[in-house]
């Protein structure tokens, strides 16, 4: 078959008429492949987009980890911005799209990896494209240095305490003391298999290591740096995907708060906005997840020089922050998991709060609770692209909204 490829799906794959998938293509490409349950397969690039580069890492034909190698950063990043232009669009929004911050090769400070004992060792990497097979990563162009150079303790530790037949989660992190790995999904830990991790944390100069939740090597303080805050974010909790993304993320914030005194801060996490911001304001942090507010907390008692922070653990789907609790405070930002802020949205918008700075990673669940914003008479005033995820579909935002 001859095809010509129309757009990319949400996945960053090339779509056809038909639909038909095409992978690792672009806009405007005609190729010539045979279709397998809506896939091109045997795929041959006959014409090739203007846009199309060399994909720069030797994995990227067999990884998954990124879908986006073979076009170049200008195709790239406009991509994104029609991704959002569009999702604003869907909900009758347009915000003019500024500066787009691209974090740079080898800057992914956290990521999970998964690992398989194998006849001969272990393999440890990423799921590879449309398929479940582990594919090693050793020359990775998004991990960051430090995290290359932990692939061979993760995998020592996968020989130890993996099995052939599940996977291992490693999520590993680059942290002030050095990598800290949690491992979830290996054998139980007995005494005989912690002491061979603690001394894989050793040999490998780990700064932590957790197996199953549980404390196997503490070495180094696997600490964070929020502003003027040191925070120790519980094992595996959510960190930002790279220091560069959360420089400009957390500059952003601070340029859409402005000198707004009180603050609240949802979805607050471990403190990436609340303690900068607490430089120049009074902060509320509100979050789900108890140890990451112990963890916040205790970083803004060990630092000097910050205002008052107070947190509040709080499920924010089920029971957000009332208008009137709101109304206490002269801006917030807010910051979800994917599946956005609907209700907290609705609490916004028939609140008095001036000024919103929302961070997102998913365009389609901002531009629904933007709406609801808009409705309760907010006007978004402009968007930044944050690019963190960079060679993959992920698209990350931050926007101001004042009434
Ligand atoms: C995208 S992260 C942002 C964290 C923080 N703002 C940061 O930048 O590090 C989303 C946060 O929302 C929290 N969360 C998820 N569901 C929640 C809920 N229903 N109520 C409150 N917090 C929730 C997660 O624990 C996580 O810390």
């Amino acid at each position: 078959m001859r095809l010509t490829v129309e757009r990319l799906g949400h996945l960053g794959d090339g779509i056809a008429a038909g639909p038909v998938y095409v992978p690792m293509t672009l806009p405007g490409e005609v190729v010539e492949c045979d279709i397998a349950g809506g896939r091109a397969t045997d795929l041959r690039i006959v014409t090739p987009s203007p846009e199309r580069v060399t994909p720069p890492c030797r994995h990227y034909r067999a990884c998954g980890g990124c879908a986006l190698m073979h076009g170049s950063d200008r195709f790239v990043a406009g991509w994104k911005a029609g991704i959002v232009s569009r999702a604003l669009a869907a909900q009758g929004l347009e915000a003019p799209i500024g500066t787009m911050h691209v974090s740079p090769p080898g800057s992914r400070r956290r990521a999970v990896l998964h690992g398989r004992r194998t006849r001969k060792g272990a393999v440890v990497g990423l799921h590879g494209r449309a398929s479940g097979t582990l594919v090693a990563i050793p020359d990775c162009r998004v991990l960051h240095p430090a995290l290359i150079a932990c692939l061979p303790a993760l995998a020592a530790m996968t020989e130890a305490g993996g099995s052939r037949k599940g996977e291992i989660a490693l999520a590993a992190s680059a942290t002030t003391g050095g990598v800290a790995i949690a491992a979830t999904g290996g054998k139980p830990l007995d005494q005989s298999l912690f002491s061979t991790l603690a001394a894989l944390a050793e040999r490998h100069d780990l700064a932590a290591l957790w197996w199953n939740g549980e404390a196997v090597a503490l070495r180094r303080e696997p600490a964070q740096v929020f502003g003027a805050a040191r925070v120790v974010p519980p094992p595996g909790a959510f960190l930002q995907a790279t220091a560069e993304g959360e420089a400009a993320l957390v500059a952003a914030v601070r340029r859409g708060i402005g000198a707004a005194p009180r603050v609240v801060d949802l979805f607050a996490g471990a403190g990436t906005f609340s303690l900068p911001l607490a430089e120049t304001a009074e902060v509320h942090a509100v979050e789900g997840l108890a140890e990451s507010l112990a963890a916040l907390d205790r970083g803004w008692r060990g630092a000097s020089g910050l205002r008052r922070v107070t947190t509040e653990m709080r499920d924010l789907f089920a029971r957000p922050l009332l208008a009137e609790e709101l109304n206490r405070h002269d801006a917030a930002v807010i910051d979800p998991p994917r599946a956005g802020a609907e209700a907290q949205c609705r609490q916004i918008a028939a609140s008095a709060l001036p000024v919103v700075v929302a961070v997102s990673c998913n365009p389609v669940s901002f531009a629904r609770d933007a709406r609801i914003l808009a409705d309760g008479g907010f006007r978004l005033e402009r968007i930044e692209i944050v690019d963190q995820f960079r060679w993959s579909p992920h698209v990350e935002l931050v926007a101001r909204l004042a009434r």
